[in-house]
């Protein structure tokens, strides 16, 4: 049984730039809730009852939010580094805040990924090849942004490639990860560490079972402006991808103060949070409109993300675009 998990959450963001200056991107909401609280709850589901929180970049904002965990049914802990330990220092660090004994396995989820995949299956499809590590993939049309994993008939892992033009498979790594403490102790503490770049290559390397769980249910990372907006939208749009997605009416999440004009039309996944003004006649589709913001008569807003309290002057066309923060 897979019962504690690892989630990484201290990277800088700076693809979201500016959205990250003042929130981590694991903080930043989609479909009104932080990415973090989504992948929380999806790990409570699937019976992981303990997790760490790996730290670093504005570190304070995390624990006033989740506290002990409870609220959340789960026990949650947070480790910090005082300097960024990259993914693979940042789960080593996290893993000595675990009491772990040598058979234990652990889940480790990157904070930005967010994915319909079927976490029960994961840890089953572990347990059943009694691998070291297992490695949730998924295919993709065009790998070449990607690092790809190729696998055998049985999963087995073949290699690591890094991103290349003609890339030889279409499976990638998806971001969530079991790891069997042996394979955890092989990570070195307190240094900078790639678990993509150096860990797992090295494991494989030297002998260690790795296996692929191939799973092509609903997959984002959100790591840029272009998909952190998709990934609200779809899970506005399908509220069964994640259990804490709440209160979607009409395919839209609407603030309890927000005033929507009658002429306006809100849709396709949509935010509008408390305090929105939005006036006649305007348009809004696939967007997020923070706080307290103000959307000028006929405006057409379209796949875009408005910050707090920003005025969008009338007759606006946006389209794809981040204004403010
Ligand atoms: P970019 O700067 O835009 O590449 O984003 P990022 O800093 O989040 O890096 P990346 O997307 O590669 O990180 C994948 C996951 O690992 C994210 O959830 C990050 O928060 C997390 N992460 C990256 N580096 C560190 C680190 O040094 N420490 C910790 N604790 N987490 C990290």
């Amino acid at each position: 049984m897979v019962t504690k998990g690892i989630l990484l959450v201290g990277g800088k963001g700076t693809r979201l730039a500016p959205l990250t200056n003042s929130t981590p991107k694991p903080m930043l909401r989609v479909a009104g809730k932080p990415v973090t609280e989504h992948q929380i709850v999806k790990a409570r589901n699937s019976g992981i009852k303990e997790l760490v929180l790996a730290t670093s970049y504005l570190a304070e904002v995390f624990e006033p939010y989740f506290g002990d965990g409870s609220r959340f049914g789960i026990s949650i802990t947070y480790a910090v580094e005082e300097v960024p330990l990259g993914t693979g220092g940042a789960i080593a660090n996290a893993a000595s805040k675990l009491n772990l004994s040598d058979d234990d396995s652990v889940i480790i989820f990157n904070g930005d990924v967010l994915s319909g995949h079927n976490l029960s299956d994961q840890i089953a499809f572990h347990e059943k090849t009694c691998s070291d590590v297992t490695l949730y993939l998924t295919q993709v049309q065009d790998s070449r942004a990607y690092g790809c994993v190729p696998i055998n008939q049985e999963g087995r892992v073949q290699s690591f490639l890094e991103k290349m033009d003609n890339p030889i498979a279409d499976t990638i790594n998806a971001g969530c990860y079991i790891f069997r403490n042996r394979a955890l102790k092989q990570i070195p503490n307190g240094q900078i560490v790639s678990v993509e770049r150096d860990t797992f290559p090295k494991l494989l390397s030297d002998g260690f079972d790795l296996f692929g769980f191939l799973d092509n249910d609903y997959w984002i990372d959100m790591g840029t402006p272009h998909s952190f907006i998709k990934a609200s939208k779809d899970l506005i749009l399908k509220p069964e991808l994640s259990a804490a997605t709440s209160g979607v009416a009409n395919g839209c999440l609407i603030g309890s103060n927000a005033k929507i004009h009658p002429s306006a039309h809100v849709g396709e996944g949509s935010t509008i949070e408390d305090g929105v003004l939005i006036h006649e006649g305007c348009t809004i589709s696939g967007s997020m409109i923070s706080a307290s913001a103000n959307v000028g008569a006929g405006s057409e807003i379209r796949d875009s993300y408005i910050a707090s309290g920003q005025v969008i002057p009338p007759g606006s066309k946006l389209i794809d675009e981040i204004i403010g923060e």
